[in-house]
């Protein structure tokens, strides 16, 4: 009963998607609580590949509910190019998914603002210029535009009229960038509220509602830990929450709805974008877990920068969002390397720490420790006993550093290639 919560413990990219599709045929309701389309989920079914930037990854489940929570941002020609393609193959969208009335609108000054401040400044983010940023602060100018809005036209003029009156004046003035047209912004939002209608709901009501009819919940983070405004390695993070805090603060429940807490977690780490990365393979290793890996940003096509597993992060993420568990990804992807190392802790100016120092992390050196790596394929291994014995033995290894038990082990990007202790 209650809700479970799926969060990212890396900086993103940890193959939440896959583990979400897997546990949306248990649940009642998949929640998405955070972020927007800078995130890309992935689900692989029957062999077609599904990226989801805004839509939750238990679409493909015809008997459970979606939720996009207001704690998400959200672009309105997105969602709505992803609701088409879901529904050619027959997935019934619009029976199955609620928006909150509370979320917020990417709007095209957002992104063109994004785009802008990624291009001029001179500490680069590396963001995905989808206009996270810009409509995050907004919402906390109390200058948002929400989804609910769009259902009152006069409201919606005059709240309209005056931020784009500012907006215009930043990217003219500073960015000297051409003025945007509100009667097209207004149609495009009109447009998308027409096809939206009966969609849009209070949805912290209608979640509250569904844990007192004891229906089981699931909330899907999108990014990471170390990607959260607040307990990543700020100013390279994104501008949400996607730790435990961001979980309530974007669905509306309560702590005492959760009974469980799961960090997704990879095998080894990858980061997209710019910012420090302590345990990072820039030569020949890196380009051999990217290629493997497939680490490609499913966003933005970026390469992603990869390297080694970091015990301390994860042990950041233990305590920040009160994990109960984990579910190890990628784990076949390691297959082949002769040697696989993990940084078991770390040294911050020539002495040794035992945390993740979100503001100094650029500091800090990684203290490795080699492990024997194995050649066998596991992809098609069912349990953690079919697993070779050095593979077994690196879980074994990580999981005694972070004090933590791999519940789960995906060995592969199908539904079928997960094992389950
Ligand atoms: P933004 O979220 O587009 O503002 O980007 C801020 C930072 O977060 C950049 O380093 C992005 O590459 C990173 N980021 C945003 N979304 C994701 C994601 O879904 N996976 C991995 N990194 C992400």
């Amino acid at each position: 009963m209650g809700c479970k919560v799926l969060i990212g413990t890396q900086w993103g990219d940890e193959g939440k998607a896959k583990l979400i599709d897997y546990f949306s045929k248990k649940v009642d309701i998949v929640a998405r609580y955070q972020g927007g389309p800078n995130a890309g989920h992935t689900v692989v079914v029957n062999g077609k590949k599904y990226i989801f930037h805004l839509l939750p990854s238990g679409i493909l489940h015809k008997n459970t509910k979606c939720v996009i929570g207001n704690g998400v941002v959200l672009d309105p020609d997105t969602l709505i190019s992803e609701i088409k393609e879901v529904e050619k193959d027959g997935y019934d969208v619009r029976n199955n998914l609620f928006i909150s009335d509370a979320a917020h609108l990417i709007i095209s000054y957002h992104r063109a603002i994004d785009g802008a401040m990624e291009e001029t400044s001179k500490e680069k983010i590396g963001t995905t210029k989808r206009g996270i940023g810009p409509c995050y602060s907004d919402k906390c100018l109390r200058i948002g535009i929400r989804v609910g809005d769009i259902f009152d036209d006069k409201y919606l003029d005059s709240r309209l009229k005056e931020t784009l009156h500012a907006k215009n004046m930043q990217l003219s003035r500073i960015f000297s960038m051409p003025e945007l047209d509100m009667k097209a912004i207004k149609k495009n939002l009109e447009d998308f509220r027409d096809q939206i209608k009966g969609m849009v709901i209070n949805t912290q009501h209608y979640l509250h509602k569904a844990i007192e009819q004891n229906k089981v919940i699931l909330l899907e983070g999108a990014q990471g830990t170390a990607l959260d405004i607040d307990h990543g390695t700020y100013p390279f993070v994104t501008s949400s929450n996607p730790t435990i805090g961001g979980a309530l603060m974007g669905t509306g429940l309560n702590a005492f709805c959760v009974d469980e807490v799961i960090g997704i977690t990879k095998a080894y780490v990858t980061r997209v974008g710019e910012g420090p990365f302590p345990t990072e393979e820039t030569g020949e290793i890196g380009e051999q877990l990217r290629t493997k890996g497939a680490e490609f940003g499913s966003t933005t096509g970026r390469p992603r920068r990869c390297g080694w597993f970091d015990i301390e992060l994860l042990k950041h993420a233990k305590r920040i969002n009160g994990l109960s568990n984990i579910a190890l990804t990628k784990l076949d992807v390691l297959t082949g390397m002769p040697k696989i190392k993990v940084a078991t802790g770390y040294t911050m100016e020539g002495k040794q720490i035992d945390y993740f120092p979100t503001g100094k992390i650029d500091k800090v050196k990684p203290i490795y420790k080699e492990l024997d790596g194995w050649d066998q394929d596991i992809t098609k291994c069912k349990s953690f006993n079919d697993l070779p014995k050095n593979a077994k033995s690196y879980v074994t290894f990580l999981e005694e550093h972070m004090g933590l038990k791999a519940s789960i082990i995906s060995v592969g990007p199908d539904r079928e290639c997960t094992i389950v202790r």
